[in-house]
């Protein structure tokens, strides 16, 4: 079971630990962690689950596929770290993610 941090713009932190094939917006939704809305049930279409990828972890979790980069020009704050959290999918390898919400989400 893959554990994951998301850390609010105010810096608190979530700690949660879901089942390996779970994607990282359903890891928040699903344990109420504010500032990941996901508005779109994942279908790369809102941007409400814009997140920043701890730079630690930007290897594994690869890079934005086209559809995701089309959808992050409209986001406010985009960053070079800037994923959606719909479009990651979690496994073991990413047992201990470190995302952060960006300010405007919140
Ligand atoms: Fe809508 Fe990710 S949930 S784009």
């Amino acid at each position: 079971m893959p554990q994951v941090t998301f850390i609010e713009f105010n810096g608190t932190r979530h700690e949660v630990e879901v089942p390996s094939g779970t994607t990282l917006m359903r890891a928040a939704t699903d344990n109420s962690v504010p500032g990941i809305d996901g508005d779109c049930g994942g279908q790369c279409a809102c941007a409400t689950c814009h997140v920043l990828v701890d730079p630690a972890w930007a290897e594994r979790t690869g890079a934005r596929n086209a559809s995701e980069a089309n959808m992050l020009e409209f986001v406010d704050d985009l960053r070079e770290q800037s994923r959606l959290a719909c479009q990651i999918m979690l496994t073991d390898a990413l047992d201990g993610l470190v995302v952060a919400m960006p300010e405007g989400q919140h």
